[in-house]
C-alpha cells in the first residue's frame, strides 16, 4: 500500500479500531498454547471483540498456530488489517545457538551473523514477523539473572553484536517473507538495576547513561531496527515506558527514530505498582504521552485509551500517529498482501535442526567457550581409555539456556552423546554425585562419584547452574556453584587429579576455590543444541578454544558491580595487587581484580605479541593513526586469537576509564605463522561525554595497548592536537 492508502485506511477506522492496533494480546488468549508467560495474564476480556480489533499477538508456537490466529482475526475484522505476530527468538528458534553472553565471548560478528541468519530462516518459517531481539543492555552485575541475555559488560561489543544481528535478521527488504523485524530492548539501562535485582530501580547520571548504556541501543537503531522496547525499570525516578525524556526527547527527537515502540509485558500496567500512576487509566495516558505505541498484554490501552480521547485527556492525533507507525510496519512486512508472511509448515520441517543449522550451532558453541585454566591436561589427546563423567551436568540435556523455545532442550546433545560420537573406543562411566539446585544439600552420591573417579584414568567433571536459575526474574545474591557441587569437586579432585572441569551456566559464577584446586576449567556457558558435541570436540582437541571473556569473572559476589573499564579514582590501589592497602580504593579482604579478566581466554596454542607500532605520534581531529599489532602463533597447532586494542585518555575534564576497548579483530594463525593486524584510530573513538553531556574529545595524551584488560602490553602514546 502507498502511504496515502494507509492514511485512508486509518481515516476509515473507528476510535475503537484504532486503539485495537495498539493492543497486543497473548496467543494463549485465543488458542490453546503451552508457552510460558513471563508475567501475569490479563483479566478476562470479551474475546470476540478483542479478536476483531487487536493489532498484534505474542508468544505463539508454530506456523499452524500463526496461520490460525491470522485467519481467525481476518475473518472477524471488517477492515481486514492483518495481525503482527511477535516472538522472543533470542538465541535461535528450534536450532538453539549459545546464549548471547557466550556469543559475546566469541568476539565474532560474522559468527553472530551466521547464527542470526539461521534463526531468521527458522523464525520466518514459524510465522514470526517481529522478534524481541537483540537485547543489548550493558550488564556489570552477575547477580542479575538476565546478564545471560546480553553479550557483554562493554557497550562496544553489545553494539557491534546487536547491529550484526539486526542486519542479518531484517536484511534489505522486510516484505521478503524470509525476513523479519527486530525489536531492540530494553531501553534503557535495564542491566543497571540496584543490587543486581531484576526489575529494580536504576539511578544514573545522564553522562554515564550516554557513555555506557545508550550507545548499544543506538548502534542497533543505526543498523535499522524497526522497534524499540522500553525497559521495566525506573530510570532516575521515571519508569521507562512513561519516561518522556528517554522516549520523546532522546529516542524520537535526538535519534530520529520513526519506528514502533512497544511496552514490555504489562509495563504500562506496572506504572500503578511503581506508584507513578493512580490507576490503569492514568497509566495508559502516561505511556501514550511518552510515545509508547503498543501496550503488551494487560489491556491498559484496550480498556482506557478510547475514553481518554473522548474525555479530552489524550489527543486523537497522538493515537493516529501511533496507529500509522503500526500500519506502516505491517505494510513494510507485506502483510496486507501476504498475511502469513513466511509461515510454512513444510519449511519448518525442512529447516528445524537441519544438518546445516546444527553445524552452525556447533561451531558457535565451540567458538564461544572460554578455556579459563589449563595446567596441561587438556586437550585429552594422550590415550584416555577409561573416562568417568561426573557431576550434575554429566548427563544433563537441559543445556540450551533461558529463552530457548519450550522443549528445545530435548534436542540438545548431552556430553556422553557427544563423546561417544567422537571417541567410540572410550569406556565411559557416569556418576551424578549431587544435584545443582540452590539449597540442595544431598551429599549421599559424592562417595560413589569419588570412587568412579578413582577407577578411571581421566575424569570430566561437569558442573554448573541449572538452566532456569539464570534468566528473567532469576537474580542471585550468592554466585558460587549451587548445591553441594564444591564438595563434590573437592572429593573427585582428591580421588583423581587428572580431572578437567566443564561448566554449564548462564552467568559468571564465582570460581575462586575451584580455580585453585582444578587443573583445567572449560567454561561452556549454555551452548545450545550442539552442547555435547562442541564440548567433546574441545575437550579432545578436535577444536581449539578461542573464546575470550566478554565479562569479568569476580572472585566474590561482593565485588559486583564490576567492569574492566571502571573510572579511575584519586586513590588507586598500587601495584602489585597482592595485599590490601589501607586508605586506597580497595577491600580489606579481597583484591580489586577479578579472578579472570575481561578479554582473557586460553588456547591450546600460544600467541606471542611481538610489536605494536603506530604510523605517527600525533594527530588532529581530521587525521587518523594507523596501529599495527604483530602476533605470532608460537605453539604447535592452528588457533584463533582476538587481537584487542585498548585506549586510555591520560588527562581529561572528567574522570576517564582506566582502560577502554576501542577495537578488536579475530584472526586465525597456523603454527609458526606471524600476522600483522591493522587498526585505524579516528578522533570519534577518543570522544567521551563531558560533564555537561556533550560528546567531545579533548587535546592531550592517549595511551594505546594490546593484550587484555588488566594485562595490557606494548603500550604506546600519541597526542591529539587541536
Ligand atoms: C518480558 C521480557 O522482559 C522481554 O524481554 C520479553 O521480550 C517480553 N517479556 C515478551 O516475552
Amino acid at each position: 500500500m502507498t502511504e496515502k492508502e494507509l492514511q485512508k485506511l486509518m481515516d476509515s477506522m473507528t476510535l475503537e479500531e484504532k486503539v485495537g492496533q495498539l493492543v497486543q494480546c497473548l496467543a494463549g488468549q485465543f488458542i490453546s498454547n503451552e508457552m510460558e508467560m513471563t508475567g501475569p495474564e490479563g483479566e478476562l476480556l470479551p474475546k470476540e471483540e478483542l479478536n476483531r480489533v487487536m493489532g498484534s499477538v505474542l508468544t505463539f508456537e508454530d506456523a499452524r498456530q500463526a496461520k490460525a490466529l491470522q485467519d481467525q482475526h481476518l475473518a472477524a475484522d471488517p477492515k481486514k488489517i492483518p495481525l503482527l505476530l511477535m516472538l522472543d527468538v533470542i538465541h535461535g528458534l528450534r536450532t538453539t545457538y549459545p546464549i548471547p553472553l557466550a556469543m559475546g565471548c566469541s568476539f565474532d560478528e560474522k559468527l553472530m551473523t551466521e547464527c542470526a541468519d539461521m534463526a531468521r530462516k527458522e523464525s520466518a518459517a514459524c510465522g514470526v514477523h517481529v522478534t524481541f531481539n537483540p537485547m543489548v543492555d550493558t550488564a556489570r552485575d552477575a547477580r542479575w539473572g538476565r546478564i545471560l541475555e546480553t553479550c557483554s559488560e562493554d557497550p562496544l561489543i553489545n553494539g557491534r553484536m546487536g547491529a550484526a544481528l539486526v542486519r542479518a535478521t531484517q536484511r534489505e527488504d522486510l516484505s521478503n517473507p524470509e525476513n523479519i523485524a527486530c525489536c531492540v530492548k530494553h531501553y534503557a539501562a535495564y542491566g543497571a538495576g540496584e543490587g543486581g535485582r531484576d526489575y529494580n530501580t536504576v539511578e544514573l547520571s545522564e553522562r554515564i547513561l550516554r557513555e555506557t548504556y545508550l550507545p548499544a541501543y543506538k548502534a542497533c537503531l543505526d543498523a535499522g531496527a524497526r522497534l524499540v522496547m522500553p525497559s521495566f525499570n525506573s530510570l532516575n525516578g521515571i519508569p521507562s515506558v512513561a519516561n518522556q525524556w528517554l522516549m520523546n526527547d532522546v529516542l524520537r527527537r535526538e535519534w530520529g527514530f520513526e519506528g514502533v515502540v512497544i511496552s514490555d509485558y504489562n509495563a504500562v500496567g506496572e506504572l500503578v505498582a511503581h506508584g507513578v500512576a493512580e490507576n490503569l487509566r492514568d497509566a495508559a495516558r502516561m505511556a501514550m504521552e511518552a510515545g509508547c505505541d503498543i501496550d503488551m498484554v494487560m489491556n491498559a490501552y484496550y480498556l482506557h485509551l478510547a475514553n481518554l480521547v473522548r474525555d479530552g485527556e489524550v489527543r486523537e492525533e497522538a493515537i493516529d500517529r501511533a496507529v500509522m507507525r503500526v500500519l506502516r510496519l505491517k505494510n513494510e512486512l507485506g502483510l496486507f498482501e501476504n498475511p502469513y508472511h513466511g509461515a510454512d509448515e513444510e519449511k519448518e520441517k525442512e529447516l528445524y535442526l537441519c544438518p546445516a543449522h546444527r553445524e552452525i550451532a556447533r561451531r558457535a558453541a565451540e567458538e564461544s567457550a572460554v578455556l579459563l585454566k589449563n595446567d596441561g591436561i587438556l586437550p585429552l589427546t594422550d590415550g584416555t581409555r577409561k573416562l568417568a563423567l561426573i557431576g550434575p551436568f554429566a548427563e544433563e540435556r537441559h543445556l540450551v539456556g533461558f529463552w530457548s523455545r519450550p522443549g528445545a532442550w530435548k534436542d540438545a546433545v548431552t556430553l556422553p552423546e557427544g563423546i561417544r560420537q567422537l571417541k567410540p573406543e572410550i569406556e565411559i562411566t557416569t556418576a551424578r554425585g549431587c544435584g545443582a539446585d540452590i539449597g540442595d544439600t544431598d551429599e549421599s552420591g559424592i562417595a560413589a562419584a569419588a570412587d568412579a573417579a578413582r577407577k578411571a584414568d581421566t575424569v570430566i567433571l561437569a558442573l554448573g547452574e541449572p538452566e532456569y536459575d539464570s534468566g528473567e526474574g532469576r537474580s542471585r545474591a550468592e554466585l558460587t556453584l549451587p548445591g553441594p557441587q564444591m564438595k563434590l569437586a573437592r572429593a573427585v579432585l582428591k580421588a583423581n587429579p587428572r580431572t578437567a572441569v566443564v561448566l554449564f551456566n548462564g552467568r559468571p559464577l564465582v570460581l575462586t576455590e575451584l580455580a585453585e584446586i582444578a587443573p583445567a576449567i572449560l567454561e561452556m556457558w549454555y551452548p545450545g543444541t550442539e552442547a555435547g558435541s562442541a564440548a567433546a570436540r574441545l575437550l579432545f582437541g578436535e577444536a581449539n578454544p578461542c573464546g575470550k571473556l566478554s565479562v569479568s569473572l569476580a572472585r566474590g559476589a561482593g565485588q559486583y558491580p564490576m567492569a574492566y573499564n571502571h573510572p579511575n579514582t584519586g586513590r588507586p590501589k598500587p601495584e602489585p595487587d597482592s595485599q590490601a592497602f589501607p586508605f586506597t580504593s580497595c577491600y580489606l579482604d579481597m583484591t580489586n581484580r577479578p579472578l579472570y579478566s575481561f578479554g582473557y581466554g586460553l588456547s591450546y596454542t600460544e600467541f606471542e605479541y611481538q610489536a605494536l607500532e603506530t604510523d605517527r605520534d600525533r594527530m588532529t581531529p581530521e587525521e587518523t593513526i594507523r596501529v599495527r599489532i604483530t602476533v605470532k602463533n608460537t605453539g604447535s597447532r592452528a588457533g584463533k586469537e582476538t587481537v584487542q586494542l585498548y585506549m586510555r585518555d591520560r588527562v581529561a575534564s572528567v574522570v576517564q576509564p582506566v582502560q577502554q576497548l576501542i577495537d578488536y579483530k579475530k584472526i586465525r594463525l597456523e603454527p609458526g605463522e606471524t600476522r600483522t593486524v591493522e587498526f585505524e584510530i579516528r578522533e570519534e573513538q577518543l570522544r567521551f561525554w563531558s560533564f555537561d553531556c556533550r560528546h567531545i574529545s579533548e587535546a592531550g595524551e592517549f595511551e594505546i595497548s594490546t593484550g587484555y584488560a588488566d594485562h595490557l602490553k606494548l603500550t604506546k602514546t600519541f597526542r591529539l592536537e587541536k
